[in-house]
């Protein structure tokens, strides 16, 4: 059964996370579904493994572009970070999973990830660009369900589920720039206005996070089934 809550995120984060998710949300436009949220907290097992799934898929991503642009000193000086930090995220995510007896498992891609990719234009700078701007997207919405999961649950009464909040309250502090950094890479890189392109992702992001989803993921919509 979905856990009942009484608090929102802004009763639950310090003054300078709320201005960071107050620019997360600005950027974003929706927010995630109460249906969704209601899925998760009945569902932490499946949460935690997509989200496991989506560490590791955040640090293969920044080292994609690093294999793909060896001549960018700048974006793989960043990358190169971005994937450590990623990684030490997913060893995080890990002992959580430890902790609960959850047993890691392969996923099927999410429709989320993979619709988003296929807005991603095929000739450079384009590609680049685009590849940025969807990892701008992915960071944010990640960090928007952060801060939305804290106050459901700090609700359950479960000592595990408070010590779940207080990690997902720690990854919106440390993740909450990331998408930032993506737009600023990306602003360096293109020699056109970003903002058109940037109104057309978000609307594609936003029915990703809208419409109801087959499956349910850390970044799906509201799931018509509840699949691991
Ligand atoms: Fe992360
Ligand atoms: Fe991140």
């Amino acid at each position: 059964m979905p856990v009942a809550h009484n608090a929102s995120p802004d009763q639950m984060l310090s003054a300078p996370l709320m201005a960071m998710l107050a620019d997360i949300k600005s950027f974003l436009g929706v927010s995630t579904p109460t249906l969704w949220l209601q899925a998760a907290v009945s569902h932490l097992d499946a949460l935690l493994v997509d989200h496991a799934q989506c560490e590791k898929k955040a640090a293969a991503a920044a080292m994609q572009l690093m294999f793909r642009y060896p001549q960018d000193a700048e974006l793989c000086r960043r990358m190169s970070k971005l994937a450590r930090e990623e990684l030490r995220h997913f060893e995080q995510v890990a002992a959580h999973m430890q902790a609960r007896e959850i047993q890691d498992r392969q996923q099927t891609a999410s429709r989320y990830a993979s619709s988003l990719k296929t807005y991603i234009r095929k000739d450079e700078p384009h590609r680049l660009i685009d590849a940025l701007l969807v990892g701008a997207f992915i960071e944010a919405r990640s960090c928007e369900r952060f801060a939305a999961l804290v106050p459901w649950l700090s609700d359950t009464g479960s000592t595990a589920d408070l010590e779940l909040a207080d990690f997902y309250r720690g990854l919106l502090a440390s993740e909450g720039r990331h998408f930032r950094h993506y737009i600023e890479l990306a602003e360096a890189r293109a020699d056109y206005s970003l903002e058109p392109r940037l109104a057309e992702l978000r609307a594609v992001e936003n029915t990703l996070v809208i419409a109801p989803d087959d499956t349910f993921r850390f970044h799906s919509g509201p799931p018509m089934l509840l699949a691991g």
